[in-house]
């Protein structure tokens, strides 16, 4: 499987630190010293749907195949305004796709397990043309009068175009259960047989332990990714590491004795955009002419559940 398009879409409203800094008890400093992060987008005028079309015309339109060859729509998204119909069906019409499709809460892991699954479609010879939207609104998670979490997220979508072709080589995808470190829980509806008083629970986190998790975890898929295709760091030309906190892409780089040039960011401009993250990343640098044709880039990502994916793969230039 290879990538043959790439899109992203960002929100308008751009809201710096001192912003936050004027309604919670945090600072300018903290937050950039601790996460790397100086300002984020979130929702304001658009809606996450406008986000993930935009991304998703982006991604087709550089891949060059028309709306109706794509053969299977997957959307990595948490959670959206609906919980169904999916927000890839939603997706359809306005797209001119006509496909099946799912939505996938692979939390900001979400498009590298995307990735994992279309390569199996396309290895079967099942489907040949996958679109992957990774569309997220983590800022309507949050507790926006507490500072712990509300600081860290940003909106964002992005999306790949992949076929068949020279380009991935290995994936590495795994889970665990660590519900408590990280969630965000929804109300139910009381029924004749269990009433309940229910309350949405706004996004939960342990950071520590989060960081923790994260760490650990990145770097064993990154270790066990090279070594099972006999490589080193010295063989990925660039990391796309989950932009969650420029301190954990840190702690990765540091392990691996990696140059910092190999690990680009852009959480400073966007924060944690969850599973569009690497996505996003993706696409400014393809267009930015940052991708060099044939260079060997690894991905990797870490999200609550406890769920992590990683990725190797040569990059074949595209056109825009
Ligand atoms: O995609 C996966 C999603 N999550 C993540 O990747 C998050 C992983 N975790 C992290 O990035 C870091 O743990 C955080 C950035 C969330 C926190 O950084 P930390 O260095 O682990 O700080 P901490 O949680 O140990 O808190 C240090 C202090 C505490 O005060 P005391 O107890 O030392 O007095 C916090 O109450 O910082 C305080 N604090 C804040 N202060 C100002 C926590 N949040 C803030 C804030 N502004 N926004």
């Amino acid at each position: 499987m290879k990538i043959i398009g790439t899109g992203s879409a960002l929100p308008e409203k751009v809201v710096t630190n001192d912003m936050l800094a004027g309604f919670l008890n945090t600072s300018d400093s903290w937050i950039t010293t601790r996460t790397g992060i100086h300002t984020r987008r979130l929702l304001s005028i658009e809606t996450l749907e406008d986000l993930a079309l935009k991304a998703a015309r982006a991604a087709i339109e550089s891949s060059g195949i028309q709306p109706e060859d794509i053969d299977y729509l997957i959307c990595s998204n948490v959670a959206n305004s609906y919980v169904s119909p999916s927000l890839g069906s939603m997706l359809l019409s306005p797209l001119g796709c006509c496909c099946p499709t799912f939505d996938l809460n692979g939390a900001c892991a979400g498009l590298v397990y995307s990735l994992d699954i279309a390569d199996a479609f396309i290895k079967t010879k099942k489907y040949r043309n996958i679109l992957i939207v990774a569309a997220e609104e983590p800022s309507r998670f949050c507790n926006w009068h507490e500072r712990e979490t509300s600081v860290l997220f940003g909106d964002g979508a992005s999306a790949l175009v992949v076929t068949d072709g020279e380009g991935f080589m290995d994936f590495r995808v795994t889970g665990d259960t660590h519900t408590d470190v990280l969630y965000y829980k929804r109300a139910l509806e009381s029924t004749p047989y269990d009433r309940v008083e229910d309350k949405t629970e706004p996004l939960v986190m342990q950071g520590r332990e989060v960081f923790r998790l994260a760490v650990e975890a990145s770097i064993e898929d990154v270790d066990v990714l090279l070594e099972r295709n006999g490589m080193t760091g010295e063989d990925i030309d660039v990391f796309l590491l989950h932009q969650a906190n420029l301190r954990i892409i840190e702690c990765i780089r540091e392990h691996l004795d990696q140059p910092r040039e190999k690990f680009p960011t852009n959480l400073q401009n966007y924060g944690n955009t969850s599973s569009a993250s690497i996505g996003i990343l993706m696409d400014e640098l393809s267009r930015a002419g940052q991708l060099k044709d044939g260079a060997t880039l690894l991905l990797s990502s870490f999200g609550g559940g406890f769920v992590t994916g990683a990725a190797i793969l040569k990059w074949s230039g595209i056109q825009y």
